[in-house]
C-alpha cells in the first residue's frame, strides 16, 4: 500500500517537474561568445562565467534560457527591437549605455583591468604614447572609449582576433583589450606583449534588459542579491576567475 503511494507521490512531482519546464517563460539572451573567461565556445558549446550564472538566474526565476550569439555591437540593437529579453556579456553599465537599456545592479564585484597590447617590435614606452597612433578595439567596447581617451585614432574591429592579427603584422600600433581576455591571446600569440594596464572604473559587469523592464530587473537583482557570497556563486568565480580569488 504504502509503495503504491510513494509510486504516485513521485508520479506526480515528476509530472510538476515536467510542467515547470514544459511551460516555463522562455528568456531570450544574448551574448558575444568570444570573451574568455565570460562567454565563449568549447568544442563548440557556449560556456563560460556569465553562461553558467545566467542558467542559474533561469532555474531560479523560472525562465528557461534561450541562447543568442551575436557580435558584440549587436547586442543592444537586438535588446532594443525585442529579438532578445537580456543580454549578458561582460557589459560594463556606462552612461552611455544606461541611456539605451536597463541594466541589473553588477555581478562580479571585482574592478576590471584592460591590457594595452603591442608588436615585440614596438618602440612605445606607455599608453599615453599611443595618442594619434592606431588602436585597434572591438567596436562598441569600453576599450573602444578609452582608446578616445588617449587620443588614439580609434580603429573599430568586429572580433578581438580581426584586431590582434593586425597587431602581430604591425599594422596598427596597440590594442586594448580586457586582461582576462588579453592574456589567453596572448599565450598562444607570441609576437605580442603588454605594454601598459588600464583599470576601468565603471561599475562591474551587469545584466541588461529592455527599458522599462523594471520587474525582471527587481527579480533578477533579488536573485543576485540572495546568490552573493553562496558557495554556488564563489564556486563560479573560483572556476573562471581562479586569479581574483584572494
Ligand atoms: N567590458 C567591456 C564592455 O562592456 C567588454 C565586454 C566585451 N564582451 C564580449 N562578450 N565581447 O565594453
Amino acid at each position: 500500500m504504502e509503495g503504491i503511494i510513494m509510486k504516485k507521490i513521485i508520479t506526480l512531482i515528476m509530472a510538476s517537474v515536467l510542467s515547470v519546464s514544459l511551460f516555463a517563460e522562455k528568456l531570450y539572451v544574448g551574448t558575444n561568445a568570444e570573451f574568455v573567461p565570460y562567454e565563449y565556445l568549447e568544442n563548440g558549446k557556449l560556456t563560460g562565467f556569465d553562461v553558467e550564472l545566467m542558467e542559474l538566474i533561469g532555474q531560479k526565476a523560472g525562465y528557461e534560457i534561450v541562447w543568442k550569439d551575436m557580435s558584440f555591437d549587436g547586442l543592444i540593437p537586438a535588446l532594443q527591437t525585442g529579438k532578445i529579453d537580456a543580454i549578458i556579456a561582460g557589459m560594463s553599465q556606462t552612461t552611455e549605455r544606461q541611456k539605451a537599456v536597463d541594466f541589473s545592479n553588477p555581478y562580479l564585484y571585482f574592478k576590471s583591468e584592460h591590457l594595452v597590447l603591442v608588436n615585440n617590435k614596438s618602440s612605445l614606452n606607455n599608453k599615453e604614447e599611443l595618442k594619434n597612433k592606431i588602436v585597434g578595439v572591438q567596436l562598441g567596447s569600453l576599450q573602444e572609449e578609452f582608446a578616445t581617451k588617449l587620443g588614439a585614432n580609434v580603429r573599430p574591429y568586429n572580433s578581438f582576433l580581426g584586431a590582434l592579427m593586425d597587431l602581430e603584422n604591425n599594422k596598427i600600433d596597440g590594442v586594448i583589450i580586457a586582461d582576462k581576455t588579453g592574456y589567453e591571446y596572448l599565450k598562444s600569440m607570441k609576437t605580442l606583449k603588454t605594454l601598459d594596464k588600464i583599470t576601468d572604473n565603471y561599475p562591474g559587469a551587469s545584466i541588461a534588459l529592455k527599458k522599462g523592464s523594471l520587474e525582471k530587473v527587481e527579480k533578477i537583482n533579488k536573485i543576485l542579491e540572495n546568490l552573493k557570497n553562496t558557495d554556488e556563486y564563489n564556486n563560479l568565480v573560483i572556476k573562471y576567475f581562479p586569479e581574483k580569488n584572494n
